[in-house]
C-alpha cells in the first residue's frame, strides 16, 4: 500500500465522538478551534456563518437575504437558520459526530435543536463549550482578522500573520477581510451576542452540558484544554 492510501485509512489523531456546540462572542476563536479539532478528530465542522457565506457566494435567495443582515451585524431569522442546520446534520458525514460552530444563537434556535435531536441517546448533545472573552479583546481580534478566499484559513495581522502580507501561507490564496469585521458591524454583533446568545449559557448549564473556557490564552493552550473538556 502506498503512502496516500495509508494516510486515507489512518485513524483520526484523537478519538472523540462528540456532538458539541461552540458558544461565544464574535471573534472568540470558535472557528479557529473547531477547524483544528474537526481535522484531528474527523468531526463534521458545521459553521452556520460559513454556510451563510457560501449561500452569499452562490447568489441564492437565502444568500441575498442573509447578506444584508450579516453585513449590518444582525442575526438571520431563526426559521431560515434552523432549516439550514436540519438539512446539514442529516448529511452522511454528520451522522455520528459534529461541532456546531455559531449555532444555536438564540433561545428558539436552542429549543429547535433539542427537537431536532429528539430523545435518542445516540444523538444527544454531549458538550457545549462557552468561549469566554472580554469585548475589547473580541474587537481587536475581529478588526485584525483576515480569511483566505481559497482555503478558508483564518489569520490575524498581529497574532497570526502570514509570511507574505495578503497571501495565505497554506495555499497561496488571496486574503480578504469580512464585510462584517468593520467597526460599526462589530458593535452590532456584540450587542446581538449579549442580548440573544449570552443567555444560552444558563440554558445549557441547567442541562449539565456546559463547560467554560478562558479564550484569552494562546490557541495551543486553549486547544489542549478543549480536547480534555470534550471527552
Ligand atoms: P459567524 O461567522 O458565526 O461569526 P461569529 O460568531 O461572529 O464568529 P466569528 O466567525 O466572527 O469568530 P470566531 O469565534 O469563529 O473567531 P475566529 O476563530 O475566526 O456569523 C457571522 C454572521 O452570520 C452573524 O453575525 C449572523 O449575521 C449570521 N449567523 C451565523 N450563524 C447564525 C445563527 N445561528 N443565527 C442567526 N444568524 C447567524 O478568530 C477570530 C480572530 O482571532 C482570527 O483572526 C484568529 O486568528 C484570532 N484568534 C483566534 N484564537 C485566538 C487566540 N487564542 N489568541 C489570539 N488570536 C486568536
Amino acid at each position: 500500500m502506498g503512502a496516500a492510501s495509508d494516510h486515507m485509512t489512518a485513524p483520526p489523531a484523537i478519538q472523540l465522538k462528540a456532538r458539541a456546540v461552540f458558544l461565544g462572542g464574535p471573534g472568540a476563536g470558535k472557528g479557529t478551534q473547531a477547524k483544528r479539532l474537526s481535522d484531528a478528530c474527523k468531526l463534521a465542522h458545521i459553521s452556520t456563518g460559513d454556510m451563510l457565506r457560501g449561500q452569499v457566494a452562490k447568489g441564492t435567495e437565502l444568500g441575498r437575504k442573509a447578506k444584508v443582515l450579516m453585513d449590518a451585524g444582525k442575526l438571520v431569522p431563526d426559521d431560515l437558520i434552523v432549516a439550514m442546520v436540519q438539512d446539514r446534520i442529516a448529511e452522511p458525514d454528520a451522522r455520528v459526530a459534529w461541532i456546531l460552530d455559531g449555532f444555536p444563537r438564540t433561545l428558539p434556535q436552542a429549543e429547535a435543536l433539542d427537537r431536532l435531536l429528539g430523545t435518542d441517546p445516540q444523538k444527544r448533545l454531549t458538550r457545549v463549550v462557552y468561549f469566554r472573552l472580554a469585548d475589547a479583546v473580541l474587537k481587536a481580534r475581529l478588526v485584525g482578522r483576515r480569511n483566505c478566499s481559497k482555503c478558508g484559513a483564518i489569520w490575524h495581522v498581529d497574532s497570526k500573520p502570514t509570511k507574505k502580507a495578503g497571501i495565505c501561507d497554506n495555499c497561496g490564496g488571496a486574503l480578504q477581510q469580512r464585510a462584517d469585521d468593520r467597526p460599526e458591524a462589530i458593535d452590532k454583533r456584540l450587542q446581538e451576542f449579549h442580548a440573544q446568545t449570552g443567555p444560552l449559557a444558563a440554558y445549557y448549564q441547567k442541562k449539565s452540558v456546559l463547560r467554560e473556557i478562558d479564550a484569552d490564552r494562546s490557541p495551543d493552550i486553549i486547544y489542549k484544554e478543549l480536547v480534555q473538556l470534550m471527552q
